[in-house]
């Protein structure tokens, strides 16, 4: 019997959006996963090591590859900026540098730049890391947040899960206000409003609002997506009464690919309050509040997770889905962008 071997080739672009646009910042994990053991995480198309170096407290992440053949370096020793491999000893600093091979002393593996080192930050309770397209990167561009998590203006909580899908279903889930009087009409936050509305699209410094013509502090009315070195979304949920202090809830969201089939999902719960008025809320959003959100983003994953994976593929669009089409298209020409200056064609 003859058989033939069909080979699909997935559309360069396609690959680079799949495991995550290159030079971004992306949160990984909240800063909790991180102690002075290794811990391996899968993002963004690598195994990262990340490490919290005991002396300084900052954490560290390479490759979770060992220079030498390629054993977990998160199964070794810490050594303050260094981890030590458990298969033959080999030292690699966080910088990339191999500083040591005890089984070769002086050999050409020692001191050279061999392994991929990520440059990280830590804020808003998360560890972000930098996806440079160049493994050896001296210094990474700072990381911008928004003031949401960097202004003593504002207090938020960090909710960090995990869903069952490609990241891109979880962007084009918040660049979809109009869900939130359908998917959230049982929850209490999103019960009111017109079920049908016009849409616009409106440009910002850093990106665009997509935003329902005529309703504000309603519902879920408008999105924000921005770029500042790292892709953010940003919303607004208005509360009621009961709410406590400081005004429309804000949401800031980042996702991160972990494979093609799973998701970090970062989403800042964060209120504009100061004084007695922080302390209020961050009481009544541990004892009240943070339950209810989760129910309702348990109504997004479960929709979500349970979409084929090729359901972007079989859609019709219409109006309200202007800014999933604007923001899938900026995205793939940025893609487009970086598979041309890395040679490939696009
Ligand atoms: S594989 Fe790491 S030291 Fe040999
Ligand atoms: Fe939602």
């Amino acid at each position: 019997m003859q058989t033939t071997n069909v080979m699909f080739q997935q559309d360069p672009a396609d690959h680079v959006l799949e495991v995550g646009l290159k030079d971004l910042w992306y949160p990984v994990c909240p800063s909790s996963f991180v102690k002075d053991a290794p811990i391996s995480l899968r993002r963004l198309g690598y195994k990262i090591v990340l490490w919290r170096d005991p002396g300084t407290g900052r954490v560290n992440a390479l490759e979770d590859h060992c220079p030498h053949r390629g054993a977990p370096l998160s199964l070794g020793m810490v050594l303050g900026d260094r981890l030590a491999c458990p298969y033959h000893g080999v030292e690699v600093r966080q910088d990339g540098v191999v500083t040591r091979v005890p089984g070769s002393p002086g050999c050409k593996l020692e001191g050279s730049k061999a392994a991929r080192r990520f440059h990280v930050q830590e804020g808003a309770g998360a560890v972000f890391v930098y996806n440079a397209t160049d493994p050896h990167l001296e210094a990474a561009p700072p990381l911008r947040l928004p003031e949401q998590l960097t202004s003593p203006e504002w207090s938020s909580f960090l909710c960090y899960t995990e869903w069952g899908c490609d990241y891109r279903y979880v962007v084009d889930n918040v660049i979809d206000p109009m869900h939130g009087a359908f998917l959230h009409k049982q929850s209490h936050s999103m019960a009111e409003g017109d079920i049908s509305a016009e849409f616009q699209l409106r440009d910002t410094p850093t990106g665009f609002v997509f935003e329902k013509k005529g309703q504000r502090d309603v519902n879920f009315d408008w999105t924000e997506w921005m770029d500042t070195g790292i892709h953010v979304m940003r919303l607004e949920i208005p509360y009621p009464k009961t709410g406590g202090p400081g005004g429309n809830f804000s949401i800031i969201g980042s996702y991160t690919p972990i494979t093609n089939r799973t998701s970090g999902v970062f989403h800042w719960r964060c209120r504009r309050v100061t004084g007695w008025q922080r302390d209020t809320w961050r009481f009544l959003y541990r004892n009240r509040l943070e339950q209810r959100h989760w129910d309702v983003l348990e109504q997004d994953r479960v929709a979500i997770e349970n979409m084929e994976p090729d359901a972007n593929r079989r859609e019709h669009l219409y109006q309200h889905d202007m800014g999933i089409v604007r923001l899938r298209r900026h995205l793939k020409n940025l893609a487009k962008q970086q598979v041309e200056k890395a040679g490939a064609p696009a």
